[in-house]
């Protein structure tokens, strides 16, 4: 998985109306020390100084909610949670609130499943979609919250939307999809809630490639977080729908128009921060607020710097997208930087503690040094924590601490947690993660990637260590000042790198050139073993899973078994050129989790074929394109070892996929781009074969080339057996590899003796939306991409 998103989440804070009266017994198991009550100078006192009030207005338990949604808020989550469990229990759980509360507190700390488990306890409780409330007594006495125009309905809206946003959260799009329809339908409009939930509707329109709508329910959040707060609104829905890419383009020239438009809206918001809407351009304002009714209210909007409350939340994911259209991404990278340094919150760029390394404690030598590795990405078989996992389990534990830090709700894979000092996790909770980064006291920190999930990316602009370094997890430069190196390896960067822009490295970091791969995965064990493929009876249980249609099982099999996501529309042409060369082939590619971006590639690869071919041979050649479904990981080395051909995308090709192909022993077709994220696949190559062998076979140099190797690999049989065959001799040296890791090794070493001297830099200055500074960084972009699609011609 490459992707996470993160939708938006919310606490409710709610009282009740009744006047009821609790008996003091139940006060007797009150759940907090003394040390947790709120100080009279607390924000939450006043809560706590309504419980202890004898009688009360409110029934005791509904306070005992509310002060832990108060807690909630600071924080102080611990505290919460004793709190909205005894609210439940001296309710004698007739009080359902507490229940969608305790979701968000899971959904933050990254647990979907038990979130959704919550949320659902709370509907049952309330009554939801026409069941009559089982225990909830105010839902039982006045009607279900979860009913259009219940003046309550806020608090089943932001279950709702929490329920969706778990079920975004675990790839249930279209339940989450249902769920946040229903809420949208029961509150109407201009709801309190109306922001939240449109933004995860945003949020899942986006994933599907629905670019408009998911533009429309952005613009939708904001007018409602606007309407609602217009002196203090957040504008991260905004700041969404500047950062939409589709994550499936229709052709090339669309891809030009999107970075172009993409360009103006980030530059826009940009400009927003000081100025409003005043001197934007007409035509990117109404791209940008796309709601008319927001439009007309422009005037009103204001300068909305700092705004951004919670950057990581806000942010759900980041443009991670754009990294696939395979130009120089370095300019918009820093574009959006400064976007994300002008809206966020005024602290974005330091620690909360100002002085975390003071100047004594670099001078102490003998002092072990501390080194932390943050990542969401650090599960077991993971790809983002295998890149890094050989180097967390050699560091010498002498001279060095470590601690890996972990986003989200998965546990650290085994030989990465067990190779650290201490595993800390931070859930999604922004606050939590910036606090911890801060009391490591870390000498150095190593982001594994911070382009797939908002937390990475918005934490590196913090500046947690003297030492702030990116691993090529996401093999793309970060555009944010608080980044020091960047780490890449020689065999896999293009050779005349300084040389390829006329003005600037495109990195923003120091760029580091690890000797080698600067990439070793573990070896992996127990893989299904090959022979399983010419026992017939074996055959028949997995290949039946990827539902081949019979008559093309003994067919040449070209198969490109990646997140469709990756195929640019440049690659049509590929595959529209082998379905015609081998009428004895069919291309197999796998299908989306979400069925209808499948159709989307289906439908551009249909038209390209027939626009080539022509109706009728079209129409047959398209019969032998196969979308099989996801497998698991055992069948899908089985799919790689069965197939002829192994087709690896460009311009992003990738590495884990790489190596996975190398391992199978199936020849992996590859064309090179001018970036490190389209060359991973020839630098593995280079450590087995020589500059003619893998020319020769396999490293295309244009579209037409690809084709004819592809082909030529299919249809010649020794060509293809002489591959393999030095893949089966070779391949094992890119994994397990000493060298790699020695590499880093000394790499971090050398840096950790002497970190960089500016510890906390100054934020850029502000370019502003000024027409020159705009065409020059257009300029410079488009022409490069147009170089790095020259490969085409
Ligand atoms: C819960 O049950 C206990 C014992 O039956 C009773 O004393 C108490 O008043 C009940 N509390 C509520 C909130 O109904
Ligand atoms: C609501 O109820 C209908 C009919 O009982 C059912 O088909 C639908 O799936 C339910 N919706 C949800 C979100 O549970
Ligand atoms: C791509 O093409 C399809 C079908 O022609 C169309 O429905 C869709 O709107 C296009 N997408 C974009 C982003 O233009
Ligand atoms: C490790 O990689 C290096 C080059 O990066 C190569 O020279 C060496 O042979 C490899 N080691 C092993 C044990 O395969």
């Amino acid at each position: 998985m490459n992707w996470r998103c993160r939708p938006a989440l919310l606490v409710a804070f709610s009282f009740a109306h009744l006047p009821f009266l609790l008996s003091s017994a139940a006060l007797n198991q009150f759940p907090l020390d003394p040390s947790e009550l709120p100080p009279p100078s607390h924000p939450c006192h006043h809560i706590y100084g309504q419980i202890l009030e004898s009688p009360v207005a409110i029934p005791r338990y509904k306070l005992f909610n509310s002060l832990a949604v108060c807690y909630h808020q600071h924080g102080l989550i611990p505290s919460a949670l004793k709190l909205y469990e005894y609210s439940i229990i001296t309710s004698n759980k007739t009080f359902a609130l507490p229940f969608a509360n305790l979701a968000a507190v899971a959904l933050n700390n990254g647990d979907h499943a038990t979130a959704n488990a919550l949320v659902r306890e709370y509907l049952r409780g309330v009554g939801f979609n026409g069941s009559s409330p089982e225990f909830d007594k105010d839902a039982i006495e006045h009607g279900s919250p979860c009913r259009k125009g219940e003046d309550k309905e806020g608090e089943c809206c932001m279950a709702l939307n929490n329920l969706g946003a778990g079920l975004l959260t675990g790839g249930q799009w279209e339940e989450a999809e249902k769920v946040l329809k229903i809420a949208e339908n029961i509150m109407g409009k201009g709801h309190v809630m109306g922001d939240k939930v449109f933004f995860n509707l945003g949020s899942l329109y986006a994933e599907e490639g629905l670019m408009e709508d998911a533009a429309f329910a952005f613009a939708t959040s904001f007018l409602n977080s606007f309407q609602v707060n217009p002196e203090s609104f957040d504008p991260s829905a905004l700041m969404r729908r500047a950062l939409l890419v589709p994550p499936i383009s229709n052709s090339s020239s669309e891809i030009i128009k999107t970075r172009n438009l993409f360009e103006q809206r980030v530059n826009a918001i940009a400009h927003m921060a000081y100025y409003g809407c005043e001197g934007v351009e007409d035509e990117t304002l109404r791209d940008l607020l796309v709601v008319e009714e927001l439009y007309e209210l422009r005037g009103e909007i204001g300068p909305i710097k700092n705004r951004v409350i919670d950057p990581s939340k806000g942010l759900q994911t980041p443009h991670f997208y754009l990294h696939y259209h395979g130009a120089l991404d370095r300019p918009l990278q820093e574009l959006v930087a400064s976007m994300h340094i002008l809206l966020g919150p005024t602290d974005l760029l330091t620690p909360s503690s100002p002085m975390i390394h003071p100047d004594g404690r670099l001078d102490d030598f003998d002092r072990k040094k501390r080194l932390g590795f943050i990542s969401s990405l650090f599960e077991e078989g993971e790809p983002h924590g295998l890149l890094l996992q050989d180097v967390i389990r050699n560091i010498d534990k002498t001279r060095y601490e470590v601690y890996v830090v972990i986003i989200g709700g998965e546990q650290a894979g085994d030989v990465i947690g067990k190779s650290a000092d201490k595993v800390i996790p931070v859930g999604f909770d922004w606050p939590l993660a910036r606090k911890t980064l801060d009391e490591l006291q870390l000498d150095g920190l190593v982001f594994a990637e911070m382009q797939n999930e908002a937390m990475a990316h918005m934490l590196g602009f913090g500046r947690f260590a003297p030492v702030q370094i990116l691993a090529m997890g996401s093999p793309i430069t970060s555009g944010n000042p608080s980044i020091d190196y960047f780490v890449s390896c020689a065999r896999s960067e293009h050779p005349l790198l300084t040389m390829l822009d006329d003005t600037e490295s495109h990195y923003t970091e120091q760029l580091v050139l690890l000797e080698g791969v600067g990439i070793s995965f573990p070896a992996p064990s127990g893989l299904p073993c090959a022979s399983a493929l010419s026992q017939p009876e074996r055959d028949s249980t997995w290949l039946v899973d990827l539902h081949l249609p019979s008559k093309f099982l003994h067919f040449r099999k070209y198969t490109c078994p990646q997140h469709l996501f990756k195929l640019h529309p440049d690659f049509d042409a590929v595959i529209s050129g082998l379905l015609a060369g081998d009428k004895k082939g069919v291309v197999l590619l796998q299908s989306a989790k979400i069925g209808r971006k499948t159709g989307m590639i289906r439908r551009r690869i249909s038209s390209f074929v027939v626009r080539e071919f022509g109706e009728e041979a079209g129409l047959d050649f398209l019969e032998r394109l196969v979308f099989i479904p996801r497998v698991t990981s055992d069948v899908f080395h089985l799919l790689l070892q069965m197939s002829s051909v192994l087709l690896h995308p460009f311009p992003f090709g990738g590495s884990k996929t790489s190596s996975d192909a190398i391992l199978s022993g199936t020849p992996l077709v590859t064309m090179p781009t001018p970036y490190l994220r389209g060359r991973m696949a020839l630098g593995f190559y280079h450590e087995f074969m020589d500059d003619v062998q893998m020319h020769e076979c396999c490293v295309a140099t244009s579209v037409t080339d690809y084709i004819n190797k592809a082909l030529r690999l299919g249809l010649n049989d020794a060509l293809r057996d002489g591959v393999e065959e030095l893949m089966r001799r070779g391949g094992g040296k890119i994994f397990d590899n000493e060298s790699v890791r020695h590499e880093w090794l000394l790499f971090l070493d050398s840096v950790l003796k002497n970190p960089a001297p500016s510890p906390y830099p100054d934020p850029p200055p502000y370019l502003g939306h000024d027409n020159v500074v705009f065409q020059s960084l257009q300029r410079r972009w488009l022409k490069d991409f147009s170089r790095s699609m020259s490969y085409n011609k």
